[in-house]
């Protein structure tokens, strides 16, 4: 695992961004891994601004979206479909058809699942992933518990998660946040070829120090990724404020 620490949050995503942009020169047809929440936003305005640049190229990317609340449309503004298209894919050259994110409407869920696993395969495996980190270690909808060899599937929400999710950024009140996803599992997640993790401001530092420096455990779902072979964290000081090693700082104070 590599830690990197930043000053601010936006250095972290531009360091992030400059990653993903190096990685997506290398292979034109690259498969993305991508995550919804705030924390992946100022990144994605990062790869928006290096399109219109017309720095890159996304026509031949493909992507994989971690996770979708069951029960919400494409088309429900609280979506996480709805929240890509309005925060990337509506600023990309990528066909939206290059896109895949799990329809939480799906008449079956399960079979969407697999449908979902089957397609990362057919697509040779996801490249390069994206994460953020739930305060409660949580990465996708992984809740603690989760098991580290987990697939696609409909999982529980927590009420830690319903919680962070309805504090008026996405929902307003906890009772419209749906109690299940689909959701990419920490297997699925383990067999991407490389990692990123960012993760921004105090509330998230328990959850940086138990991932980093904690045992690798199902009750910290991040924990798993020190067994990645390539992963790298992207923290600003307070997300990494509760580290007690020595970190090499990338920033520029
Ligand atoms: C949600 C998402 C996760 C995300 C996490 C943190 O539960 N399913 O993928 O990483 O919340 O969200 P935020 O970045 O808004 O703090």
């Amino acid at each position: 695992m590599e830690i990197r620490v930043f000053s601010d949050f936006k250095s972290a995503s531009e360091a992030a961004a400059e990653l993903v942009s190096q990685r997506l020169q290398s292979k034109p047809n690259f498969v993305l891994g991508l995550a919804t929440g705030e924390t992946p936003l100022l990144l994605y305005r990062n790869l928006i601004e290096r399109c219109r640049r017309g720095k890159r190229d996304f026509s031949q990317l493909t992507t994989f979206n971690l996770d979708e609340y069951l029960g919400l449309a494409p088309i429900h503004p609280q979506s996480y479909r709805f929240f890509m298209n309005r925060n990337l894919f509506d600023h990309l050259d990528v066909p939206r058809e290059q896109t895949h994110i799990l329809d939480g409407s799906a008449s079956d869920p399960q079979a969407a699942c697999a449908d979902f696993e089957k397609a990362i395969v057919e697509s040779s495996g996801i490249d390069l992933q994206v994460l953020g980190v739930g305060s409660n270690g949580h990465i996708a909808f992984n809740e603690p518990g989760s098991a580290f060899d987990s697939r696609t599937r409909v999982v529980d929400l927590s009420d830690d998660t319903i919680r962070a999710n309805s504090d008026g950024r996405f929902f307003k009140d906890h009772r419209e946040v749906p109690h299940q996803a689909l959701s990419m599992g920490l297997g699925t997640i383990m067999e991407t070829r490389e990692i990123i993790l960012l993760a921004k401001g105090k509330l998230k530092a328990d959850a940086v120090q138990r991932a980093v420096e904690g045992p690798v455990t199902e009750n910290v779902p991040a924990s798993i990724l020190q067994r990645h072979p390539q992963c790298t964290f992207f923290l600003d000081e307070e997300a990494a404020s509760k580290l007690t090693k020595q970190m090499l700082s990338d920033s520029s104070h």
